[in-house]
């Protein structure tokens, strides 16, 4: 990345200030000492007994801007309660919280949620977080979480909205949306924390914490466009990332925290380091100690430190040695009150902690169970194995290590999630139990790493005594989230030998894959009858699939991230370049093909994998419905566009099937010579459609300049003159496709 000066690398916005909250942010600096200044740019863990009596001291004293991890209304009111009637100036506090898929009540995991391309559902679930979380203090949550994702050894993926930008930063808006709401002052609303700023989901060999090296036009192109879709959203905060980038860890970073965030993006909002990132700065050896840590930070555009203290040790002493403005310090401050104010937080900081029994209402399993449902990919239906009948006599097997595991379906990054109102598998599926339709269960293997196979032999019988056999599998919530990164991404423990052996049974098989991540699936795909992908689906995730097993909803997901075949493939996904050398089936020799005694060039001379080929086993996009929808008619409302007019582009979609099913009409383009190399495809458009047996509609896009923009090698955000493919259809496999040029 250069740190040469950029010019404008988006349309530039202007500052939208309230010049009231801007007037009182003045009037309150001017009464403030530097002391108090700088302690609003500290923030403490607030769990654990001697916490709660140092903040109470802190906060007395007006030396803490904001407290994380607490979410007892008590501790909360008492702690606003001493900052408002007890300290110097009456600041109220930001209550933080990872809030990051739901409060008590839990939604699938974010990749999960990414799986609806849907940001409706995503939106809803994000306002029913802040309703909860908000009732019991909570103003402030870490979350969308907005890191483009390509690694699934990455741990993290889990919490991200996968590996395409556009998609992302749709979705990641839609949680902005419903975390802040139309009014950040609403009681019910809690000020969002875009992050982690930026290319985090880089980190190199999938090993969390790890180096990333991004060069400048795939920051630009791929990694930042998420971060400014949602601060156009009006995200409040923005998180940096834990990790350095060619370099220069983004806590430290003034060409992003500063160049890019403030000067080319205008955001007006509040940034926060992560949990203790700006002390890590001498860990990286970036700097040589605490004060030069907090030096880099400060000056690099970090406004508020997480947990750590070299902010309150070392900012007066760096205001005195000129190291740091008190103009610097006052902006700073400025963006913390301008939160505060805007939060509404002088006026009422207070909640009624009788209000904190909103959790897990009717409403909020309505979004969690729509969520859920609508989460899940059908990536195989063999012989039309799925839906099940509910009506019909028969015996199903419910099997597997994730089959009755309330709390592992909930996933990663739920501090507060209850796993009491969690509704597994096996519970849904009973309640489809008649006089008719026996459903019977045996785990199999006592948890998702388990090696011990002490059940086989009894799950063996059940399968072999029943018509159909549902097998629950994947990964128990902790093998996925922060520092949980996987080598191998296989399905864990004796699992695939479990599989395997109610295969040799001859019962067809249903596998229910619950993970937080794309795993693996080559060596089992085959043995599978279905395949439904649910991700960690969170407290309704056994109801949601229950009713789609029983056929009483159509799956209708569609997958955010390409699975691959092999982790030897990763990263791999859908918007690659080309290369001067594309793969082609027929370009392709793959491994065992390979004749003896070979001439070296003679097994294809381009970009493939010779144990692999060039192709995932499940692409991004891909996902299957009860239905079957066809694609025809590919129309352009015309061959050229310009600056100002748009293109239509419209394509027949019909259902064959015998169900209603929901459909996600995807739009690609590919920009075929430009001034850098561009993605052989890149999702600019979808549409979820809804169609009912035989039933048929048109699907239209329009398409503009806006769309075909990208960060060119005059390093400005623009679209190039020149000749575009376009596809529509069901994945990034879409084959009904057309061409049409942009005018110079
Ligand atoms: C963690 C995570 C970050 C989270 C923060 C507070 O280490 O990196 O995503 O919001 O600390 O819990």
């Amino acid at each position: 990345m250069t740190m040469e000066t950029v010019k404008s690398v988006e349309t530039e916005t202007q500052l939208n200030l309230d010049p009231i909250i801007e007037s009182k942010i003045k009037t309150l600096l001017n009464q403030m000492t530097l002391a108090e200044k700088i302690g609003q740019l500290s923030q403490h863990n607030g769990e654990g007994f001697e916490a709660v009596a140092a903040i109470n001291r802190r906060v007395k004293q007006g030396q803490l801007g904001s407290v994380l991890n607490q979410a007892d209304p008590e501790i909360i009111n008492e702690w606003q309660r001493i900052a408002v009637e007890e300290s110097r100036l009456g600041i109220p506090l930001l209550i933080a919280r990872d809030v990051i898929h739901g409060f008590k009540t839990v939604m699938p995991i974010p990749l999960g949620q990414a799986a609806s391309w849907n940001p409706d559902i995503v939106e809803r679930g994000a306002q029913i977080a802040a309703h909860e979380s908000s009732s019991v203090g909570i103003n402030w949550t870490f979350a969308p979480m907005v890191d483009i994702s390509r690694d699934p050894r990455w741990g993290r993926i889990a919490e991200s909205l996968g590996e395409d930008p556009y998609l992302c930063g749709e979705l990641g808006a839609a949680m902005v949306r419903g975390f802040q709401g139309d009014n950040l002052s609403n009681p019910n609303s809690i000020a969002a924390c875009v992050k982690h700023f930026c290319g985090y989901g880089a980190s190199e060999a999938g090993r969390d914490y790890s180096s990333t090296n991004i060069p400048e036009y795939e920051l630009h192109n791929v990694y930042l466009r998420p971060f400014k879709r949602c601060i156009d959203e009006g995200a409040a905060s923005l998180m940096a990332s834990f990790s350095d980038i060619d370099g220069i860890p983004a806590t430290a970073n003034d060409y992003l925290l500063t160049e890019i965030l403030r000067e080319h993006w205008k955001f007006d909002g509040l940034t926060v380091s992560d949990w203790n990132a700006v002390q890590e700065l001498a860990v990286h050896g970036i700097a040589e100690n605490d004060k030069d840590c907090a030096t880099l930070a400060a000056n690099a555009g970090i406004d508020m430190e997480m947990s750590g203290t070299s902010y309150e040790d070392y900012l007066s002493g760096l205001v005195k040695e000129n190291l740091l403005s008190i103009n610097q310090i006052d902006a700073m401050v400025s963006n913390v009150l301008r939160l505060k104010f805007r939060l509404g937080l002088f006026d009422n900081p207070f909640v009624d902690d009788k209000n904190a029994q909103l959790f897990g209402s009717d409403a909020a399993l309505k979004v969690a169970q729509e969520a859920a449902q609508q989460s899940l990919v059908l990536l195989k239906n063999q012989n039309n194995l799925l839906p099940l009948s509910s009506t019909k006599k028969g015996k199903i097997a419910v099997m597997g290590p994730l089959a009755d595991a309330p709390y592992e379906q909930l996933g990663t990054w739920i501090f507060d999630g209850d796993a009491s109102i969690s509704q597994s598998i096996l519970t849904a599926m009973k309640l489809f139990q008649t006089d008719n339709l026996k459903i019977d269960f045996n785990c199999g293997l006592e948890y998702s790493r388990s090696k011990d196979t002490k059940h086989f032999n009894d799950a063996i019988k059940l399968a072999k005594n029943s018509d159909v056999a549902v097998l629950c599998l994947g990964e128990e919530s902790i093998l996925s989230g922060e520092a949980h990164s996987r080598a191998c991404i296989d399905l864990p423990g004796a699992q695939i030998d479990l599989i395997k052996q109610i295969k040799a049974t001859g019962t067809p098989i249903v596998g229910v894959i619950l993970a937080g991540r794309s795993l693996t699936l080559t060596n089992i795909v085959d043995d599978l009858d279905a395949i439904i992908y649910a991700w960690h689906p969170g407290t309704m995730g056994g109801p949601a699939i229950a009713e789609t097993l029983f056929g009483q909803k159509s799956p209708s997901g569609k997958l955010p991230v390409t699975l691959p075949k092999m982790v030897g493939q990763l990263p791999l996904y859908y918007s690659q370049k080309n290369t001067g050398r594309p793969p082609t089936d027929e370009s392709v020799v793959l491994i065992d093909e390979i004749q003896q005694f070979a001439e070296q060039t003679s097994l294809g001379m381009t970009a493939f994998h010779l144990d692999a080929g060039y192709k995932p086993l499940f692409p991004f996009g891909f996902g299957l419905t009860y239905g079957e929808f066809d694609y025809s008619n590919l129309q352009l409302s015309a061959a050229q566009l310009s600056e100002n007019s748009s293109i239509t582009a419209k394509v027949t979609l019909a259902n064959s099937g015998s169900h209603t099913a929901t459909e996600t009409v995807q739009l690609y383009i590919r920009d075929k010579v430009g001034t850098i190399t561009r993605p052989i495809k890149e999702l600019v458009g979808f549409q979820r459609v809804t169609l009912a047996p035989g039933e048929k509609t048109s699907v239209s896009f329009e398409i503009t300049t806006n769309n075909l923009k990208f960060y060119t090698r005059r390093r400005q955000w623009e679209a190039e003159p020149g000749e575009f493919q376009i596809w529509i259809g069901g994945s990034s496999d879409a084959t009904l496709s057309d061409t049409f040029s942009l005018l110079a």
